[in-house]
């Protein structure tokens, strides 16, 4: 454990000149663990020995997210923000370091107002994605929004991060479909898209969550969806020919027509493809049979319901109902550590052969495939600092769980392991990764006269924006030069040469 850090009492004299007491949780405050720990999600970071913010405060407008900046930035105390707390490394509410922070926690923060007519919405950063998707559908039963999967994922680190989910081939990224934002700088002054400069726009919506300040609210772009739309899930184990469908799928996915997204789920010695398909069986059953027959889609795999209800099916499957959407009491944090790949070349069957193995071994994971293709490849990769565009064929996210802290040795060997076997068959110079599925052992900023370097975030950083990297760095030179905003993999700043 770390030696406690003094208190800044002269910060919390300041905050709660502004921002009403109860809305303030200090570490000896009776409900400081519960408020931490309601949207940690991945037991690893809940553990004594991780660094936690001095001070939690949970706003209820933008300005006490204003006061939170000013009286942070007077009196030496970084805030880290948390909108929906599933950043995979924790980073939106504890310190790999010791350091004196707080973290501001948008919970409160979640309101979504939708302009059906005008195929718009401004949704809350607090809000969780089940909550956008809900708050559209009773506008509407034909217009979408295409972001994550899991509907308890934070609309502010997702959107922040890229943001994709189903919709992905048809509309491209959650953040690509923002139209104008409220972000408090590094001044505390709330700036939206007429106000800030048109970089500092660029970079909030993909460059990843905490460097560019602190985004109150988003206005979103929404989407057509059909009065229905076609879901089904296919089962194969690898007796049943899951390494030849796998082989076929990753051409066949990534070339079929936006309307239709089949991702893979591979565990143990199965693959599931996935679909959801924007339209009815009618048309999918032919479409499925001329472009990838071998899966032996048939009507009877066809489960057709609206899009809405899609949402929960595909992530909690057929029982799932709307109140998922809503539900913010998510029970399971297991302990977890994931990475992620893209791949440009088809991967030798006898691969996947031996990817079977591994997801047998003791420890194993498993997969997760999206096909990338369509919109969310024809977007030029300076468009947004999201850069995983021309040429992929699919991203594999690894994902492994495990249910108490001692049963951590095999599995986080098994995520290097597979990691590792699989680099010849991935993305190479940089091996790609997706911001949202943050990980830290791709690097960590190294800090030098209280400021990140740009050579230790290149490491991590080309990773995640491939050429995007140095434009954002620049823009947080021009936006926070001190590096007020920051945390182990924020961008940071580039002013030397400009
Ligand atoms: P959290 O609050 O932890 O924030 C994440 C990062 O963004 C932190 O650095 C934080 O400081 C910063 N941040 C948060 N709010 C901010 C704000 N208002 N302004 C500025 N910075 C802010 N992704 C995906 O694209 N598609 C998917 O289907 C999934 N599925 C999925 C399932 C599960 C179970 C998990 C745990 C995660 C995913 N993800 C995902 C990844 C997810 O998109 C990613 O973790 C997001 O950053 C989470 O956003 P939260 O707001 O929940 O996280």
């Amino acid at each position: 454990t770390y030696a406690p850090v003094p208190a800044k009492e002269d910060f919390l004299g300041c905050l709660v000149k502004e921002i009403p007491a109860r809305l303030l949780y200090a570490k000896s405050s009776p409900a400081y663990p519960t408020v931490l720990a309601q949207t940690i999600r991945n037991s690893r970071w809940s553990t004594p020995e991780n660094v936690k913010p001095l001070y939690i405060i949970t706003p209820t407008n933008a300005s006490h997210i204003q006061s939170a900046v000013v009286c942070g930035r007077r009196h030496g105390v970084r805030l880290r923000v948390r909108s929906g707390g599933h950043d995979y490394e924790g980073l939106s509410y504890r310190s790999e370091k010791p350091e004196t922070f707080a973290v501001v926690d948008l919970n409160n923060m979640r309101t979504v107002t939708v302009d059906a007519k005008a195929s718009t919405a401004w949704v809350d950063s607090g809000a969780q994605l089940g909550e956008l998707y809900y708050a559209i559908s009773k506008s509407s039963p034909v217009l979408g929004f295409p972001a994550g999967v899991c509907p308890s994922i934070g609309v502010g680190g997702n959107f922040a991060g890229g943001g994709f989910g189903m919709l992905l081939r048809k509309y491209g990224i959650a953040a690509e479909n923002v139209i104008d934002v409220k972000v408090v700088d590094v001044n505390g002054t709330l700036l939206d898209k007429s106000s800030m400069s048109a970089d500092h726009f660029w970079a909030v919506r993909g460059g990843g969550g905490e460097s560019f300040g602190i985004v109150v609210s988003w206005q979103v772009k929404l989407v057509p969806v059909p009065p229905t739309v076609t879901v089904f899930k296919i089962p194969k184990t690898v007796k049943e020919g899951a390494v030849d469908l796998i082989n076929k799928w990753q051409t066949v996915a990534p070339a079929l027509p936006g309307d239709l997204m089949i991702r893979v789920i591979a565990m143990g010695d199965k693959a599931t493809f996935e679909a959801m398909y924007l339209g009815t069986c009618k048309t999918l059953t032919p479409l499925m049979t001329s472009k990838f027959p071998e899966l032996g889609m048939n009507p009877y795999d066809c489960n057709e319901m609206s899009w809405i209800k899609s949402t929960p099916f595909i992530h909690l499957g057929n029982k799932a109902t709307l109140d998922d959407l809503l539900n913010r009491n998510n029970s399971f944090k297991p302990f977890a550590e994931y990475k992620s790949d893209y791949v440009y070349e088809p991967v030798p069957k006898p691969v996947w052969e031996q990817i079977f193995g591994w997801l047998v071994k003791p420890g194993a994971g498993i997969m997760i495939m999206d096909p990338y293709g369509a919109t969310i490849s024809a977007t030029p990769e300076a468009a947004t600092p999201f850069p995983h565009r021309k040429g992929v064929l699919f991203n594999i996210q690894y994902v492994n769980y495990w249910f108490a802290e001692a049963a951590g040795a095999a599995p986080l060997q098994w995520s290097k392991d597979i990691y590792k076997f699989m680099e010849p068959y991935v993305s190479k110079n940089p091996r790609q990764a997706y911001a949202n599925y943050r990980d830290i052992d791709l690097g960590r900023n190294e800090v030098v006269n209280d400021i990140s370097t740009y050579s230790s975030g290149k490491v991590w950083g080309e990773k995640y924006f491939k050429g995007n990297f140095q434009r954002l760095a620049i823009t947080k030179g021009k936006v926070d030069p001190q590096d007020y905003f920051r945390n182990e993999q924020s961008i940071p700043p580039l002013v030397e040469k400009y």
